[in-house]
């Protein structure tokens, strides 16, 4: 082919995170109104990588892209043609460091249009690899979840060191993501929660193993319909995930916002510390009115998903 493009979309974490470093189960879901189109176009000459932040030769693109740089010269010597000459537009609307998946969005686009132009099946699990190839570069993070989730398009329920499990669901309510405006530190989240664990081990396992009992009762909530029972398992595992120390003065203002303003649960997502926080919604409830609360508690950006089941 002369022209191929590969789509991918944003994740979000439901439940999980940090107690997933330790063997926990997470949950994470997709986000499908955020999304990433990749194109690759044969050309005559040159290697250019056209994205919102970087426009050039993929040769020098520079250190933050590292990860995109190897993905793209490992695909192309894997099919033979290490001097192919081509254009690769990034075209995204997921945003960037938010604990969104975007990292990991754009390397499972990327591999799924190169295998579209080479016109060669891929499985879920190839894709999944290469876009590993991307994420272990850009963050290696330390439960694999970012690169384990992107290569589904529907909710997965993820272990570490195990394959995801793409899991049911049966949810008409409504997500309403907030960020913070703090800059959220992965890195530095998950080593406080490490210090934790050594200087006071009993109360924080115990506050992990809560944290996957949680995961655990939300898959079944998730498959039945049942948002009205899923958003006080999310607020609990907030408290959880605040005594453990990964919450944030802004976070907490913006979850007891939503939660004031008729959310059914609200919780901080990814990382913590900073970085973004999400609620849940009833379809039927004055969505306007939790963005406003989230607005006036200092919410820099809103998003919101809408999931509905159709019956049949
Ligand atoms: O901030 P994100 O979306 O990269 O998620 C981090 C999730 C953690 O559980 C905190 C870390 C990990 O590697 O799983």
């Amino acid at each position: 082919l002369k022209i191929a493009t590969g789509k991918s979309h944003a994740k979000i974490i439901l439940l999980g995170e940090h107690a997933v470093v330790y063997n926990e189960p997470a949950i994470a879901l997709p986000l499908p109104d955020l999304n990433m189109l990749v194109t690759v176009t044969k050309r005559d000459f040159g290697q250019i990588i056209l994205a919102e932040n970087y426009q050039g030769p993929l040769s020098e693109m520079t250190e933050a892209f590292e990860g995109i740089r190897q993905l793209i010269n490992r695909l192309l010597k894997f099919f033979k043609m290490p001097n192919l000459a081509f254009s690769l537009k990034i075209q995204s609307t997921i945003p960037l460091e938010r604990g969104m998946g975007s990292s990991a969005a754009t390397a499972v686009a990327i591999v799924r249009a190169f295998f579209a132009l080479f016109e060669t099946p891929l499985s879920n699990l190839e894709l999944q690899r290469w876009a590993n190839v991307e994420e272990s570069i850009t963050h290696g993070s330390p439960s694999g979840i970012d690169a384990a989730t992107a290569a589904h398009d529907v909710p997965v329920w993820f272990m570490k060191g195990n394959l995801p499990e793409p899991i049911a669901m049966d949810l008409d309510a409504t997500l309403i993501i907030a960020d913070t405006g703090v800059h959220g530190q992965t890195g530095l989240a998950v080593s406080v929660v490490r210090e934790q664990l050594q200087n006071d081990p009993i109360e924080t396992q115990n506050h992990l193993t809560a944290l996957g009992d949680l995961s655990r009762a939300a898959r079944n909530f998730l498959a039945k319909n049942s948002a009205d029972k899923l958003g006080p398992i999310m607020t609990t595992a907030q408290e959880h995930l605040d005594a453990i120390g990964v919450s944030h003065p802004y976070l907490n203002n913006l979850i007891n916002a939503a939660l004031e303003a008729g959310a059914l649960g609200a919780k901080l997502t990814g990382g913590g510390v900073g970085g973004a926080m999400l609620a849940l919604a009833d379809n039927h409830a004055d969505i306007e009115a939790i963005i406003a609360a989230l607005e006036k508690a200092g919410a820099r950006e809103i998003w919101v998903q809408k999931y509905q089941v159709k019956r049949g």
